[in-house]
């Protein structure tokens, strides 16, 4: 086995490792030109639909930096699209969903039959993807966490606050947790189908998480992502946990029943490593860092380096930025980060 894909799976299981392993959340994206190529010629849901498109795109990263990973080409809205609620990604914003859900009715209108076949462009992705890469790189599935999918449900496409869909949270917790639930069990299957699509591990992005309370986290979502969680562990899967903003919710995170987290640039390393010893720990640095100029860059991955050292000796450790890469990141700026951690010059 190639030593990155070696490397990673080293670091998911807690052996001894050379370095950390690193990738990056949202590494193939709009920051690389031969993905803004690529779209120039193909609608997103396109490229996720075609796997020698998707493929290309997940791999231009690899191409370009020396990662231990690759993370499938794919989007979380991916299951509300399945479900019927119609996603579009229109220049220059956010997503929009046509139809959102704020009641009942709303509800039984998802088209919960048949939604993970439709689903299986993600894992012929994976498939794709796995194939391609022939063992040399450790692979990611992922899905967005039942709380995320429900917010863009509710609210019908990106917001600062998703105040619509934290309302509806409080108003009506008997149709929320409906759809949670939904959300959950189609999501255990469809991560289910990408590990037997050839990835290694998967992730689940609470992007949106974190805006919730720590009540209301344990009330909602930490049953929620149990349902994904239980029955995957069951079958010996990996799952990281990714909660943006998720600081003042560490003391649950081990509720989820996750094996690893990710976590957001404002979590401490080490009071994290404290907290969660035999877990997987993913981080952190701030992605805006990327922008402020290669040697402050270099200098923030070698302090995190050293946190990482210290604190857990490298095991369980997986080096990334604290969310996804920004889009006007110069593509150099990755370089210096990812050769900073593997010592290519
Ligand atoms: O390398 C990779 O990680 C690419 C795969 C990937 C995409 N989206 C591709 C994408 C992943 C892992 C995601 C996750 C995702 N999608 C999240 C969770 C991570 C996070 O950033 O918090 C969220 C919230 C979304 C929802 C979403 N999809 C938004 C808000 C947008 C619009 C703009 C953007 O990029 O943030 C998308 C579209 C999208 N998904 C693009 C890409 C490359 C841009 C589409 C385009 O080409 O215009």
């Amino acid at each position: 086995m190639d030593p990155r894909r070696n490397r990673f799976l080293a670091s998911l299981s807690g052996a001894a490792v050379d370095r950390p392993p690193v990738w990056l959340m949202r590494q193939a994206g709009r920051y690389l030109p031969g993905y803004r190529e690529v779209r120039k010629a193909h609608g997103f849901w396109d490229v996720c639909h075609t796997p020698e498109l998707s493929t290309r795109v997940a791999l231009e990263p690899l191409e370009r930096y020396p990662l231990d990973a690759a993370i499938v080409f794919s989007d979380i809205l991916t299951v509300p699209e399945a479900l019927g609620l119609g996603v579009t990604f229109g220049p220059g914003e956010g997503p929009r969903l046509e139809r959102t859900l704020r009641s009942q009715s709303d509800l039984a209108a998802w088209k919960v039959e048949g939604v993970v076949s439709r689903l299986g462009f993600v894992s012929n992705a994976v498939k794709h993807l796995a194939t391609t890469l022939n063992g040399s790189h450790g692979i990611l599935g992922f899905s967005g966490a039942p709380f995320t999918l429900f917010a863009y449900a509710v609210e019908g496409g990106g917001s600062d606050d998703f105040a619509t869909a934290r309302t509806l949270l409080h108003r009506d917790p008997v149709l929320a947790e409906k759809a949670l639930a939904t959300l959950a069990d189609v999501s255990a299957e469809y991560l289910e189908a990408q590990f037997q699509a050839g990835a290694d591990v998967v992730q689940i992005f609470d992007t949106w998480g974190g805006l919730l309370d720590r009540a209301d986290y344990v009330k909602f979502c930490v049953p929620a992502i149990r349902r994904i969680t239980d029955p995957l562990r069951a079958k010996g899967r990996k799952v990281l946990l990714f909660v943006r903003g998720g600081a003042h919710l560490m003391p649950v995170l081990g509720e989820t029943g996750a094996d690893g987290f990710s976590l957001d640039w404002r979590t401490d390393w080490r009071e994290a490593r404290q907290r969660f010893p035999r877990s997987i720990l993913q981080g952190n640095l701030d992605p805006l860092l990327l922008m402020a100029g290669n040697d402050v860059v270099r200098a923030k991955t070698r302090d995190l380096l050293k946190t990482i050292a210290e604190a857990d000796g490298s095991k369980l450790s997986i080096v990334n930025l604290g969310h996804g890469i920004h889009k006007d990141t110069p593509p150099d700026a990755v370089a210096a980060m990812v050769s900073e951690v593997t010592g290519h010059a």
